[in-house]
C-alpha cells in the first residue's frame, strides 16, 4: 500500500513524464519544420520513451493499490533558436527530471517504502543515461559550430535511432 504522500508524488511524476513526452514531440515537430528529419526522428523516439516512463509509474501506482489521477499537461514551447538550443534544453530538462527522481527516492526513504525505493532505482539509472546522451549531442553540436556538413552527418546518425518496446525486465 502506498502512503498518501507517496501516491501523490508518484502521480506528479506521471505528469512530469507526460510533459517530457510532449516537450520532445514538440521538438520533433520543430526539427521537421526545419527539415532535419534525423533530429526529428530522435526526438520522436525520445517522446515514445517518456510515455513509457509515465506508463511504468502508472502501472506501479495501480499495482500498489493506489489511485492514478491524471492532471493537465502544460503546453511545451514550440520554437527553439537552433538545434544546439533545443538540445541544450533537453539536457537542462533531463537534469531537472533527475532532481525530481532524487526527491522521490528521498521520499520513499522517509516513508520507509522499500518497494517504491527499489522501483525507483530503475529511474535513477535511466537518468544517468538520459543526461549523458543529451550532453553527448550538445557537445557534438558545439564542436561542429557552423559547419553544415557536420549537421547533415549528425542528422543521418540521429535518424538511425529506433524505438524498441522493452521486455518486462528492462
Ligand atoms: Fe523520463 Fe527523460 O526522463
Amino acid at each position: 500500500m502506498l502512503t498518501e504522500r507517496m501516491e501523490e508524488a508518484l502521480n506528479q511524476q506521471v505528469n512530469a513524464e507526460m510533459y517530457s513526452s510532449y516537450l520532445y514531440l514538440s521538438m520533433s515537430a520543430y526539427f521537421e519544420s526545419i527539415n532535419l528529419k534525423g533530429f526529428a526522428n530522435w526526438m520522436k523516439v525520445q517522446a515514445q520513451e517518456e510515455l513509457l516512463h509515465a506508463m511504468k509509474i502508472y502501472d506501479f501506482i495501480n499495482e500498489r493499490g493506489g489511485r492514478v489521477k491524471l492532471t493537465a499537461i502544460d503546453a511545451p514551447p514550440t520554437e527553439w533558436d537552433s538545434p544546439l538550443a533545443a538540445f541544450e534544453a533537453v539536457y537542462e530538462h533531463e537534469c531537472k527530471v533527475s532532481g525530481l527522481i532524487n526527491d522521490l527516492v528521498n521520499l520513499a526513504l522517509e516513508e520507509k517504502d522499500h518497494a517504491s525505493h527499489i522501483f525507483l532505482q530503475w529511474f535513477v539509472t535511466e537518468q544517468v543515461e538520459e543526461e549523458a546522451s543529451a550532453d553527448e549531442i550538445v557537445q557534438k553540436l558545439k564542436l561542429m559550430g557552423d559547419a553544415r556538413g557536420g549537421l547533415f552527418m549528425l542528422d543521418r546518425e540521429l535518424g538511425q535511432r529506433s524505438f524498441t518496446m522493452p521486455t518486462s525486465s528492462e
